[in-house]
This record gives structure tokens, C-alpha cells and sequence, in this order.
């Protein structure tokens, strides 16, 4: 085992090192004697290391930290300020390093430098650690501010009775595969599910026994001891059904809480509760971070796509976790980022659910043309959808594909699935606050409400016998599908995406949380359920115009001029033989409202104003001016 006791300079590393290997009875090393010598002169000389200065010194010591292990272990005195230098000394197996982090206030660290003699580290150099200085969320913390025994014994007692990193509160399918997933990147989880008779039994310690030959779950079904078994200060990540079941569990995880313990709520909240929890649990001077999780049970395993919101502090101090176990972009970066204040998190989630919603729907609106429409057969359908998906990279295209093709004996399992949708809330909701905001929101709004009329299965049957509404007699099967599909296809997604981000740029600038778009969208190339090659592409486009509605890109400007004509006749084709393209033909909607010269609103102020004196403005007088008519006849 390696010891690395780390911290800004001044924090006492290397007295507390020496006195570690004593009682450890191992040799003890100083990361400062591996410097080369131009470093160390520039020190002295009060220049600060650049990166590129550190380099040759990060690599001394992770060889030579795979040789102290090989001869029996060590204690290291090494500051290792940023995850990437920690990354770098990780030259052996994560569990044979244990992190202790030194710390304690700016000043007090100032004062005990300044006291210092013949040291080559100048106090000025201080601030520029802290401003360096990111805290981990994992390893054993120390605050420095006692004596050097208290500060040994503290640390000897993490040793001795060591405590899990992170709380993992919720064993559904999400919150399972999210622990195994912390795990399985070498930090230690404690896991709790609450055990109720005949509905909820022993779902804590069965999935610790189901585990146990790989990773080490220490399990509770005891709320208070889950909470005692917690490194200090506490982070728990609970994964549970959003609503009133979070409200309960803050409730009851608040009598064991202390100040400076953080909550991260990794469900599918609502915003606007996210910033009442926050606001309620800052009272008690409780963290609380309403982060989207997206992915499903397999991205949540192998790297999700975290979109974390609320205190800043909170996520310097977990960050570094979430984004060890958040999928990777195509750079290796994570598809992690701090998204902003309060609700942010939540509400990039649920815009991110928005935007998933429209793309089912309409990928589900061509598979039901082709299928019933061009009577295609399902596999012929994945073909094509194959095809397209060699431009498109996406997510939900390559899913549908599977189950497309996906047989039961000798049926398509699909034929076999009724035709009634389910939701849980989170379209409706980036509906809501889009009305909210005053944002058009076509798409998104058409998919949630096709869901809900799919939902209306018994009544929708009685309607079509009153209706005899057999729509497909005049297509004759197998019509070839020519580029034009595929071309409306693309449309009707770069809209949806259009209509997405404008509802992010709107709330961005309400609520003052300054998101970055063009990160969300690289957070939202991998590990998410909306991935594609065209957000891959969102990427650049956000950075050259951070605002303002994507259909202004001249990228995109240049493309929807070559599919407007695909797009149209595709709507119109489907509408024409009797099926319902809601998303497709909401976006086609938008699409000529949005870049219409003149509107039919004309017609609906003269409305208003004819009976409810509600008054118009003049397109020949000055914006501001109202006007208003006595429109009966005669008058
Ligand atoms: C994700 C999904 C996930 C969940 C949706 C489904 O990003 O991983 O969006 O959060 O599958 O909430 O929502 P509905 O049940 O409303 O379709």
C-alpha cells in the first residue's frame, strides 16, 4: 500500500508523512526531492510550475511509486493539487493508494508559512496553490487545524475503521448499476434500500451477495448506521422515483445530517422542487446538487451522461467522481459538467427527456408509415433505418433498429406490443416551463401529446369502427423509398434539436444560470439517450453562436434550404393517405412559421380586438403604437 498525503503547501505533509511511516513502520519519501533542479530554482525564485514543468516530475514519481509498492509500500509527502497529477501517480492498482488530503483555511496555512525558515517556498506562492487546489471528492480528509497527534490519530482511525466515500441511497435498476459503476472505478460505496415486509426484502444485502467476489458493498437497511458509515463530510447520491418519495427521504436522512454533508439527487426531479430542496437544505448548511442522469440501466453501469446543477462548491468536491464514472466524448473527455446553479441540472435533463421524446416519436411516426403505409415488413424497415443511420450515429435510430428486427417465434415482437405509450412526466414538464417562457415548442409538445392520445387505447378503437378509418387503400405496397424520406427525417431532427436548445438559450437568460451550450451538447454526445453524430456536430456550432436559434447557423441555413421541399411533400404525403405525422408535421409547421415574413397573427389581433377592444399595432406605424377599432359594420 502507498500512502499519499497530499494538500497545498504549508499543510503539514511531510511532518505528517514522517510521523505516518513511523507508526506504519514504512519508509517515508518527500515529492519534493524528486524535482528536477530547474524547478526547484524556479520555486525559489517565487515563479509558479506551469504543467509542462511538472511533467518530468509526475513520472519520476509514478516509477518510483510502482517500485516502493513492489518492496512492501511507502508514505509520500506530495501536494498532487489537480486530478490529473493525482491520475498521473496512479501508477499501481487504485486500491493499493490511499489518499489522506491535508487541509485547512488559506489563512491559517499563510500564518504557519510565514513562520517557516529556510524553506525554498515562498508564502506568495500560496494563493496560486488554492487557486489550483481541486478538492477530490474520494480519499480520507483531514482538516489540519489541531495538533499534529489528533491529526495522526484522525488519520489512523480511517485506516483502522475505514469508511465508504460515497452513499448510495436507491437500489432500483439505476441506482444498482450506478454503485457497481462507482465501484468498479475504485471508490468505495456503501450501499442502503429500505427493507419492508413483502414489498422491499433484503434488496440491500442481496445485491452486496450478489457482488461479493468483486466489490466489497458495505449494505445498511438502517438509515442512521448507513449514514455513520460515511467518510466525513457525507456524500450521498440517491437514485429513487421522483416526487414526494425525495421530499421523504431529505426528511428522514435530516436528523443525521451535519453541516457541510452534501445530497446529490441523481433522479429525474422536477427543477423547480430541486431549487426548493436546495434552498430548504442550505438552511441547515446542507449541500444539495439536483443532477440528470442519463443513459438507462446500461449507460448508468458503464458511463452515463451526468448533468449536475446546483452548489458550485458541492461540485468541486464530488466532480471528480461523477465525471470518473460518466461515459467518455470521442477526446476522452467526460460527458460530465458542472451544468449551473439550482434547478440547471434538472432542467437540462428534462429538456434533454424533451428533445428524446420528439426523436421516438419520430422515428416511430416513419416506422408506422412504412409498416402500415408502404406495408413494409419490419426487417425491410430496419434496412433502411440502417442505412440512414450511417449518417445519423443515432442512439435512438440504432436501438429501434434491434427492435425492429426482434422476433418471437415466428412474429415480429413488435406486432405483439400494444400501441398505448407511458410517460412519467418529463416532457410535459419541458412543455410547461416552454409555455412558461414564452418558447414555441412544437415538437416536443406534439410528442407528449401523442403519447397521451396513443393512451387513450379502448376509446380510440370505438372511434375508428365509427369512423371505418382504414387509411392505408391507396398505397400499393413496397413503393420504393426514395432520398426524399430520409431527407424530411434529417429536417424534422435538426428542428427538434432547434426547438430544444432555444428553450436552454430562454431559461439560460431567465434565470440567470449561464449555460454553455455548446458543453451541454458535448456531454450529450456519449453515454446519453439523444446521442448522435448531428450533437457531436451541436458541438462547434454552439461555440461559434453560444446563443440564438440554431436554424440561424449558416450550416444549418444552407441545410434546411435543401430539405424544406423533402419535408413538406413527405408531410403532406402521410397526411394525404391518412397518418398522423404529429412531430414531423410540427416541425414543418414551425419550420414555415418560424421563417415567415407574414403571419396569419394579423387575423387574430383584429380578432381580439373586435371583441375584447384588446387593441393592434400598425405594420405602417411605429412598434408600441395601439390602435384599436369599432369593427361592427357601419361604425
Ligand atoms: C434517460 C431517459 C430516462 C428515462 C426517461 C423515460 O435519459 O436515460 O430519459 O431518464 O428513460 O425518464 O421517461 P418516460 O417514462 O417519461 O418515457
Amino acid at each position: 500500500m502507498i500512502y499519499i498525503v497530499s494538500g497545498v503547501s504549508g499543510v503539514g505533509k511531510t511532518t505528517i508523512g514522517i510521523l505516518l511511516s513511523k507508526k506504519l513502520k514504512l519508509p517515508f519519501y518527500d515529492a519534493d526531492d524528486f524535482h528536477p533542479e530547474d524547478n526547484i530554482t524556479k520555486m525559489g525564485d517565487g515563479i509558479p510550475l506551469q504543467d509542462e514543468d511538472r511533467e518530468g516530475w509526475l513520472e519520476n514519481l509514478s516509477q518510483a511509486i510502482r517500485k516502493w509498492n513492489k518492496d512492501g509500500g511507502a508514505v509520500l509527502a506530495c501536494s498532487a493539487l489537480k486530478e490529473q497529477y493525482r491520475r498521473k501517480l496512479e501508477s499501481i492498482p487504485k486500491k493499493e493508494i490511499t489518499w489522506i488530503f491535508l487541509h485547512s483555511e488559506f489563512e491559517i496555512i499563510l500564518e504557519r508559512l510565514n513562520s517557516r525558515k529556510g524553506h525554498y517556498f515562498k508564502p506568495a506562492l500560496l494563493q496560486s496553490q488554492y487557486a489550483t487546489l481541486e478538492f477530490p471528492g474520494y480519499g480520507i480528509h483531514i482538516n489540519v487545524n489541531k495538533t499534529e497527534q489528533e491529526v495522526l490519530d484522525e488519520i489512523m482511525e480511517h485506516l483502522n475503521n475505514p469508511k465508504s466515500e460515497i452513499g448510495l441511497l436507491g437500489l432500483g435498476v439505476m441506482g444498482k448499476s450506478l454503485a457497481i459503476n462507482l465501484a468498479s472505478n475504485g471508490v468505495k460505496v456503501a450501499v442502503f434500500n429500505r427493507h419492508v415486509e413483502k414489498i422491499e426484502v433484503d434488496i440491500a444485502k442481496n445485491f452486496a451477495l450478489e457482488n461479493k467476489e468483486i466489490f466489497n458493498f458495505p449494505w445498511f437497511d438502517d438509515l442512521e448506521k448507513f449514514i455513520n458509515s460515511l467518510e466525513r463530510p457525507r456524500n450521498i447520491f440517491f437514485m429513487v422515483n421522483a416526487g414526494k418519495t425525495v421530499d421523504i427521504i431529505i426528511e428522514s436522512l435530516l436528523p443525521f445530517l451535519e453541516e457541510g454533508d452534501l445530497i446529490i439527487d441523481g433522479g429525474n426531479s422536477h427543477y423547480k422542487d430541486t431549487l426548493r430542496r436546495e434552498q430548504l437544505l442550505k438552511e441547515s448548511g446542507i449541500l444539495f446538487m439536483g443532477t440528470g442522469v442519463s443513459g438507462g440501466e446500461e449507460g448508468a453501469r458503464k458511463g452515463p451522461s451526468i448533468m449536475p446543477g446546483g452548489s458550485k462548491q458541492a461540485y468541486e468536491r464530488v466532480g471528480s467522481f461523477l465525471e470518473k464514472i460518466a461515459a467518455k466524448d470521442k477526446d476522452g473527455n467526460p460527458c460530465c459538467t458542472y451544468i449551473g446553479p439550482e434547478g440547471a441540472g434538472h432542467f437540462v435533463k428534462m429538456l434533454h427527456n424533451g428533445i428524446e421524446y420528439a426523436e421516438m416519436q419520430l422515428i416511430a411516426e416513419y416506422y408506422h408509415f412504412f409498416r402500415f403505409g408502404l406495408k413494409l415488413p419490419p426487417d425491410e424497415i430496419a434496412g433502411i433505418f440502417t442505412d440512414w443511420n450511417k449518417e445519423m450515429q443515432s442512439y435512438l435510430l440504432e436501438i429501434s433498429i434491434d427492435i425492429l428486427k426482434r422476433k418471437e417465434n415466428d412474429d415480429y415482437l413488435l406486432d405483439r406490443i400494444l400501441d398505448a405509450a407511458k410517460q412519467k412526466g418529463t416532457g410535459g414538464w419541458s412543455t410547461n416551463a416552454a409555455l412558461e417562457l414564452g418558447v414555441p415548442f412544437d415538437t416536443i409538445t406534439a410528442a407528449v401529446m401523442a403519447r397521451i392520445v396513443s393512451g387513450k387505447k379502448e376509446e380510440r378503437v370505438q372511434v375508428f369502427e365509427k369512423y371505418n378509418s382504414t387509411t392505408t387503400n391507396n398505397i400499393s405496397g413496397g413503393r420504393e423509398i426514395s432520398s426524399q424520406y430520409f431527407s424530411a427525417y434529417k429536417a424534422g431532427s435538426i428542428i427538434n434539436h432547434a426547438i430544444g436548445f432555444s428553450l436552454l438559450t430562454e431559461a439560460s437568460a431567465e434565470y440567470k444560470w449561464n449555460l454553455n451550450l455548446s458543453e451541454i451538447a458535448r456531454i450529450w454526445t456519449n453515454g446519453c439517450i439523444i446521442r448522435s453524430a448531428f450533437m457531436e456536430e451541436l458541438i462547434d456550432i454552439f461555440k461559434e453562436r453560444p446563443g440564438g436559434n440554431l436554424l440561424l447557423h449558416p450550416v444549418i441555413i444552407n441545410r434546411m434550404k435543401d430539405h424544406r421541399k423533402d419535408l413538406l411533400a413527405v408531410i403532406s404525403e402521410a397526411l394525404k393517405e391518412g397518418f398522423p405525422v404529429p412531430v414531423l408535421s410540427a416541425a414543418g409547421n414551425y419550420f414555415l412559421a418560424y421563417t415567415s415574413e407574414q403571419t396569419s397573427a394579423n387575423m387574430i389581433q383584429a380578432q381580439r380586438d373586435y371583441f375584447g377592444a384588446h387593441t393592434y399595432e400598425r405594420n405602417d406605424k411605429s412598434r408600441g403604437e395601439f390602435f384599436h377599432t369599432n369593427w361592427k359594420p357601419g361604425n
